[in-house]
């Protein structure tokens, strides 16, 4: 493959420049085709990327599991593993990795499991930045865990060749298979694989035995502990596609169609040679079959790998847009002598992404400001243990506000996020966690590209993030690692360009050897950068930090709050208006990603215990909207808004003067209080107006006004105290696959049926039918409750429940009391309906 240099990548004729092959009037035609419509989300059947079809199997391997705590000191209490310093030594000498141990005393599971979230906090200000949870060195008795498996090798898989695939599990890995040691992983958030086929007795019963160590941590933030993603039982014939080998990627951009270049390979692992041909059969977003290509055929003589090649122009393509995430299938078949011997299916989306010096970036030749939050992978009552249904949730919540890119910071992200990105249109700066061009680096990033090249959401690689060594004092050995790194991302993908999160003024190091500039945070320094080079594409590959809490408006130290104005952010961080502001009014900047979409566990900053989360987010742990949300809506989204805070529940406050601000995109705003005017105020561009109210009970009302026309109001009224629950849902049928989650809003009610937003007292939960609850949360910084028990307070007048379906349809039945004495709180009730859907294929 021909390296390209940094000039191709920006200039030359591949995805990412187009605007030079098609006119631009023609783009706004096709674009114009489409509504905007944010949420909307691309066709189902192509999700399935990383489905196999026959003749290969892809089984799910996360139903089934059993449990145990090990020991990160004693081998006494680590099933007696390290006892002797010759674990390694011998095969399968391990009784509990064999089939037939009794594991009853263990716990029985389901993947994916995040141990950490279950451990109760502890107040240790070493734990801080993880979140208060008893891992590492120093908590031996709970940073090792044991998962053990028996699974079936039916006699038909005579001949075949069986891998065991982990999406990712944190952090140290060892892999038993029938008592065999198979190896290490210690990269925590990269996948990995064996192949067992030589360990395995078939037509007979196996055993998978894992030890996860999470002793030691990669990062300074809240990462999970255990076999926190999907495992996955392949089998393919001996002869097959090589693993993540197959990319599609556009060679030429013509007026009315896209020529694909279909590259993959093919191991023989048999015993006789043979002669093959891959053919790509391309499905549209519709499901329909628009072209079909077949490579030369090739001999491949057992346990040699071949490359193979073929072109397809896609007629009239349909874009993939942020609005309208169009998605392509490629089917590709590996043929011998007439018979398929392999096939699988990847998803891909045609689409040119550009960053420019002077104009920022481009999709599809039109011009399109990057606002981005960067996130990490956790979310309440789960961990970092997602069902594949949340990511589609946080994505969606995102969206709601305009977010149009996500940064996977600080490390590679789930397929499961991927996929949900690539079909509902938001974009992605991939990040590898480890900036190095040591072979466990680059392999991390070589993973990282191969698994998600594919993906039309990717539009940028990031070699990582603020390596303030490899940028100062080190900056020649970074610019020579990072360098490696660019080179390599080159290679494998020449369509997208890479960058990294850099906190500082990218004059050297690791910035030397970038395709495009990331600034994280300093706002003082990209003015100058651009004026001395004004060639080099920027971006914001960090901004904000601003920290707030949700429903709280008073910043107190003591009480370890943050208010939910837009006024607190840290000494090296911005403010939501400052930054954005900054970002949106220079054309030459791509955008940014703001710290963060969410809040996630640990780094409370700037407080220590109880703070237990970050207060970065522009949305809580659950995904509920802090008022900042409202100020990204007002200026990233088309809808009028107006968003009016805080609310006016403020008993024995009487008298006392209470900012009271609006959020909006309106021309004007007019605030009453009680029905009289307190003043109209036009509202800044890419600002906000405020008031000072002296309270008194009663409403306050903003009337919104655009065009001298009233076009929005909102109000916020003084509530009595609660005297029910409520409880609603995100969806009200779920399917009973054994996977997919109902995600519940817990809110209390006035008499008059107002949500009470001070409301805070102690929810129990019940959960009957077929599913269970798997977490709890409420998005309070400050509460170390269980995130597994069966109730949650509720946090400024909200909690949220995660139930999960069984494979069994019928009804889940969720009951919210408040069991607090003296406290008639009616109770509320609700019902999932979980329809028979069929299980994804099972081992
Ligand atoms: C950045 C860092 C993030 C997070 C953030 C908090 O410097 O990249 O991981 O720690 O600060 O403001």
């Amino acid at each position: 493959m021909s390296r390209l240099s940094r000039r191709d990548l920006l200039c030359s004729g591949l995805a990412l420049s187009t605007s030079s092959l098609i006119a631009r009037s023609a783009w706004a035609r096709t674009a114009a085709l489409f509504s905007r419509d944010p949420g909307a989300a691309g066709p189902d059947a192509a999700l399935d990327a990383a489905k196999a079809i026959a003749p290969r199997e892809q089984l799910l391997l996360d139903f089934g599991w059993k449990f145990t705590f090990g020991h990160g000191s004693d081998p006494a209490r680590d099933l007696g593993f390290g006892k002797n310093l010759e674990d390694f030594a011998k095969t399968a000498d391990f009784k509990f990795a064999q089939v037939g141990y009794d594991d009853s005393k263990w716990r029985a599971l389901s993947l994916p499991h995040d141990w950490a979230v279950e451990l109760p906090f502890v107040r240790d200000e070493a734990l801080q930045s993880h979140g208060y949870k008893p891992l590492g060195r120093r908590y031996p008795e709970t940073s090792v865990g044991w998962y053990r498996k028996e699974f079936e090798i039916p006699a038909s898989d005579a001949g075949r060749r069986v891998n065991l695939e982990f999406d990712g599990a944190f952090r140290d890995v060892l892999v038993f298979v029938n008592g065999c040691c198979l190896g290490r992983n210690e990269a925590g958030y990269t996948p990995f694989c064996y192949d067992i086929t030589d360990f395995l007795a078939v037509g007979a019963k196996n055993c998978v035995v894992v030890r996860v160590d999470a002793s030691y941590g990669n990062g300074w933030f809240y990462e999970g502990a255990g076999i926190y993603r999907h495992v996955w039982l392949t089998k393919t014939d001996a002869l097959h596609l090589g693993r993540w080998e197959s990319a599609v990627r556009p060679a030429d951009f013509g007026i009315d169609s896209v020529l694909e270049f279909l590259e993959t390979q093919v191991l023989n692992e048999g015993t006789r040679e043979e002669t093959i041909t891959v053919s790509w059969d391309i499905v549209d977003p519709s499901g329909k079959a628009v072209v079909s290509a077949e490579s030369k055929s090739k001999k491949i003589a057992p346990s040699e790998t071949a490359g193979f090649f073929a072109t397809a122009t896609i007629p009239n393509p349909a874009w993939w847009w942020v609005e309208k995430p169009n998605l392509y299938t490629a089917v590709i078949t590996v043929k011998s002598g007439g018979t398929v011997r392999d096939a699988e299916r990847i998803t891909f989306g045609i689409r040119a992404a550009r960053f420019d010096a002077d104009h920022g970036f481009f999709l599809n030749g039109l011009p399109l400001k990057i606002q981005g939050t960067c996130n990490h992978q956790d979310h309440a009552g789960v961990g970092a243990a997602l069902p594949d249904r949340l990511q589609a949730f946080r994505i969606a919540v995102l969206q709601q506000m305009g977010c149009n890119a996500i940064r996977t910071s600080h490390n590679m992200p789930t397929p499961e996020l991927v996929e949900a990105c690539d079909r509902m249109g938001m974009m992605m700066m991939c990040e590898t966690r480890q900036m190095s061009s040591s072979p466990e680096g680059m392999a991390q990033l070589e993973t990282m590209i191969k698994r998600y090249r594919n993906s039309p959401s990717i539009i940028l690689w990031s070699i990582g993030n603020e390596e303030w060594r490899l940028q100062n004092e080190m900056a020649e050995e970074g610019a020579k690692i990072a360098a490696a790194m660019v080179r390599r991302c080159h290679e494998l993908d020449p369509t997208r360009v890479v960058s990294a999160a850099v906190n500082g003024d990218n004059k050297k190091g690791v910035s030397e050897a970038l395709d495009i500039v990331g600034f994280n945070y300093n706002l003082k320094l990209p003015d100058e950068y651009h004026k001395q080079h004004p060639t080099r594409p920027v971006f914001g590959s960090e901004t904000a930090s601003t920290i707030s809490q949700r429903g709280v408006y008073q910043t107190d130290p003591l009480r370890n709050t943050l208010s939910a104005y837009d006024v607190n952010h840290t000494e090296w961080s911005e403010l939501a208006e400052e930054w954005w502001t900054f970002y949106a009014t220079r054309e030459w900047l791509a955008g940014g990603f703001a710290w963060t979409g969410f809040d996630y566990r640990g780094e409370p900053t700037p407080y220590g215990w109880p703070s237990v989360n970050s207060n970065f987010g522009i949305v809580d742990m659950c995904g509920f909207p802090k008022d900042n949300f409202f100020y990204y809506k007002a200026w990233w989204t088309q809808q009028p808004v107006l968003h009016l805070f805080p609310h006016w529940t403020w008993e024995g406050r009487e008298g006392d003067e209470i900012p009271v601000w609006a959020h909006s995109n309106l021309d004007e705003v007019e605030l009453l209080l009680n029905g009289k005017s307190l003043g109209r105020q036009k509202v800044p561009r890419l600002g906000h107006v405020e008031w000072k109210v002296r309270y008194e009970p009663g409403t306050i009302t903003a009337h919104g006004w655009k065009d001298g026309k009233l076009l929005l109001t909102e109000e916020r009224a003084t509530t009595g105290p609660a005297v029910a629950l409520k409880l609603g849902a995100d969806r009200a049928e779920i399917d009973a696959d054994g996977e997919d989650i109902a995600i519940l809003t817990v809110s209390a009610v006035d008499d008059q049926g107002r949500a009470v937003p001070t409301a805070d007292m102690l929810v129990d939960f019940k959960v009957s039918g077929v599913g269970a609850l798997i977490g709890v949360g409420n998005g309070d910084p400050n509460c170390p409750e269980s995130d597994k028990e069966p109730h949650r307070s509720l946090f400024n007048g909200l909690a949220q429940v995660i139930v999960q379906a069984t494979k069994s349809p019928g009804t889940i039945e969720i009951e919210a009391e408040v069991n607090v004495r003296h406290m008639h709180i009616a109770s509320a009730r609700i019902a999932i309906a979980t329809r028979k859907a069929e299980p994804r294929p099972a081992a």
